[in-house]
């Protein structure tokens, strides 16, 4: 058996966030269409070293895509230099069941995440927005903040907060080089979270907090928020005052409503019934229910990651990949 071993360098030289944004609309388009299979991932605790480790997997026919994220969270890696979110990806032929290729996961966890995140903020975000407020400046921000500036190029002020000052201002440091001549924001970090989402038009939060990172009445009029970092029922980082005050709902599956803290905890204290939410991101992208109606409406997306995304995607990496002659080819 012949696997492609694509490393995140290989990723990179073939495969852009805007590839990467175009995948995830496919990925939720066929999602909420009924055109996957996708079991709620398998989530083990490893209480012992304070992680969990799950077992994201599913086939997409359409997309030819088919495959295995093993994926896991130790928050306490942020502290040794190494990924909280370690991933590897397991691509198979869907003709064969035979594995095709062995991607960095890792890598593939924070393109589709960012690139969902930006999706969501293209559908929903006000076309002029200026202003992107980003709470949380760990590994998964930078993917974030890329996707968001991909679908509003335009921004001219990105504001990021972290408890760790100190990594904020690594964070703005970092991406003021990073994306220097691509794109012409400014990059400041926020002393508080307040002052990061005051006057924000889009808000994300990306973040491993079990309560609200901001008070949800300063969120402003018009404003798109995109909670990315919940994905147990423990962790919740948005306050119950912007689900319930929220024109529109959106999520990327229904997993979410199983998963997110965000969502479990308000239903469980009764203040908030899944009934109101909008709808899924594919179904938007299909057309069956509606998106932003007015200047002033606040949108809301909640994200808690959908083995769809990552099997659509690995597929389109590794297709690219294959055209291009790119990575390395290691016999089992
Ligand atoms: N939705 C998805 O598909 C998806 C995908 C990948 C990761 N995640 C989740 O996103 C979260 C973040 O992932 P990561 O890889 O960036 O983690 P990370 O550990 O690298 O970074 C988390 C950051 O959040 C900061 N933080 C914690 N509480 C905060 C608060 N109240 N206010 C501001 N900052 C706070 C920490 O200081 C840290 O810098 C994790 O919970 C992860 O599981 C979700």
């Amino acid at each position: 058996m012949k696997i492609l071993v694509l490393n995140e360098r290989d990723m990179r030289s073939v495969f852009t966030m805007k590839d990467a944004i175009q995948a995830d609309k496919d990925a939720l388009a066929l999602h909420a269409a009924g055109e996957s299979n996708i079991p709620l991932r398998a989530n083990l605790d490893v209480p012992e070293h304070n992680g969990q480790s799950l077992y994201m997997y599913g086939y997409a026919a359409k997309a030819n895509a088919l495959g295995v994220k093993i994926v896991s969270t130790y928050p306490d890696n942020i502290n040794k230099g190494i990924p909280s979110v370690p991933a590897t990806m397991v691509l198979l032929n869907s003709e064969t069941g035979e594995t095709c290729s062995f991607m960095d996961g890792t890598y593939l966890t924070r393109v589709r995440t960012g690139a969902v995140a930006g999706l969501a903020t293209d559908l929903l975000a006000r076309r002029d927005s200026k202003v992107f407020a980003v709470i949380g400046t760990g590994g998964q921000a930078p993917g974030q903040i890329e996707a968001v500036l991909t679908v509003r190029p335009e921004i001219e002020l990105v504001k990021v907060y972290d408890l760790n000052m100190e990594r904020a201002k690594e964070a703005a440091a970092q991406m003021t080089e990073f994306f220097s001549g691509k794109f012409p924001a400014k990059f400041v970090a926020s002393q508080t979270a307040a002052e990061a989402v005051d006057g924000a038009d889009i808000i994300t939060t990306i973040t491993i907090s079990k309560n609200p990172v901001f008070d949800g009445r300063l969120v402003k009029k018009g404003a798109h928020i995109n909670g990315v970092g919940s994905y147990t029922p423990e962790l919740s980082e948005i306050d119950e005052y912007i689900l319930i005050n929220a024109d529109k709902v959106y999520i990327d599956t229904s997993d979410a409503l199983e998963e997110s803290g965000d969502f479990i905890k308000p239903i469980e204290k009764g203040i908030y019934s899944a009934d109101r939410i909008t709808g899924e991101l594919g179904a938007l992208i299909n057309g069956s229910i509606i998106g932003r109606e007015s200047n002033d409406e606040i949108t809301f997306f909640e994200t808690t990651g959908s083995a769809v995304l990552d099997i659509v995607t690995a597929q389109r990496i590794y297709e690219k990949a294959v055209e291009k002659g790119i990575g390395q080819t290691i016999e089992l």
